[in-house]
């Protein structure tokens, strides 16, 4: 039976923009996610996709709606109470650009442990350094680089070092956004196998925030459109490839350069 892991009702957020002026990076977005699934979030630059997604990683507050995971409330909850819940290990985000989010002055191996000294028992502090060279070992960081420094690391390796913090907890959900955008093609592709096998075989859901519709094609079970803050579509991805129903979305699948029936620019001309 498939069951709902996280749902979200309605989320609203605006940003103050000054003289009482806001702008709504999120307008009232509802879905649900499924377990074991993987959820593709596409959209154009600027949609509110890292918006949401930091708000369903209790990252952000919303201005508005409900977030459940696990059958339990997030919506509301105060950071306090946030803190002791499980959901605040259960579900943690990989970045777009780790040399940005990784403190640069830790090495490898503190980046990877501090979810363990934030959030862990006593238990896994005592074991901290096996949780660690685990972690690095399942996301494919070479233990020999758990003591370098993020710039000491290549692009690739540093994606590695934020998955690995990521898992290290077992959580049950992994918030990716655009976790391998910074990325040559070669390296993107053996990052998301990383991903798809540590999918496996740690049981996890995956929210996958990408431009990428071809990569989105080859690995989500669904897929969420969001234009100006609002989802105009979702769907099995199979449906949204083949039968999008919405204006927005057929001009992005027009646009990916391969699989499209023409090529369009972002105007919507026609180019070669
Ligand atoms: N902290 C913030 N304060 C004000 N505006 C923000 C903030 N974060 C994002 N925005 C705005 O919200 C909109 C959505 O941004 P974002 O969620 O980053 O989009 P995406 O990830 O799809 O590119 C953009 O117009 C962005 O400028
Ligand atoms: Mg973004």
């Amino acid at each position: 039976m498939t069951e709902i892991l996280l749902e979200a009702g309605a989320i609203v957020k605006d940003f103050p923009l000054g003289r009482g002026h806001v702008l709504r990076a999120v307008d009232q977005v509802s879905f649900k996610l499924m377990k074991g699934e993987i959820l593709g979030l596409v959209g154009e630059s600027g949609s509110g996709k890292s918006t949401l997604a930091r708000i369903l990683a209790r990252l952000l507050p919303q201005t508005e709606g409900a977030v459940w995971f696990d059958n339990e409330q997030l919506g509301g909850v105060s950071g306090a109470r946030f803190a002791r819940m499980p959901a605040r290990r259960d579900i943690q985000m990989v970045f777009q650009d780790p040399l940005a989010s990784l403190n640069p002055r830790w090495r490898a191996a503190e980046i990877i442990g501090d979810p363990i000294r934030r959030l862990g028992t006593a238990e896994e502090k005592q074991r901290m350094r096996a949780m660690i060279e685990e972690a690095a070992e399942r996301s494919g960081l070479p233990p020999a680089l758990l003591n370098s420094f993020p710039h000491q690391l290549s692009g690739g390796q540093r994606a590695r070092v934020d998955i690995a913090r990521a898992i290290v907890l077992r959580p049950k959900l992994l918030i990716l956004d655009e976790p391998t955008s910074a990325l040559d093609a070669s390296l993107q592709a053996h990052v998301v196998r990383t991903l798809m096998r540590l999918r496996s075989d740690l049981d996890l859901t995956y929210i996958f925030v990408t431009h990428d519709l071809n990569l989105l094609r080859l690995i989500s079970d669904r897929i969420l459109v969001m234009q100006k803050g609002k989802l105009v579509e979702q769907g099995p991805a199979r449906q949204i490839f083949e039968a999008p129903q919405e204006a927005y979305t057929k001009e992005l699948i027009a646009a990916i350069p391969v699989l499209g029936q023409r090529r369009v620019d972002r105007s919507g001309r026609q180019t070669a």
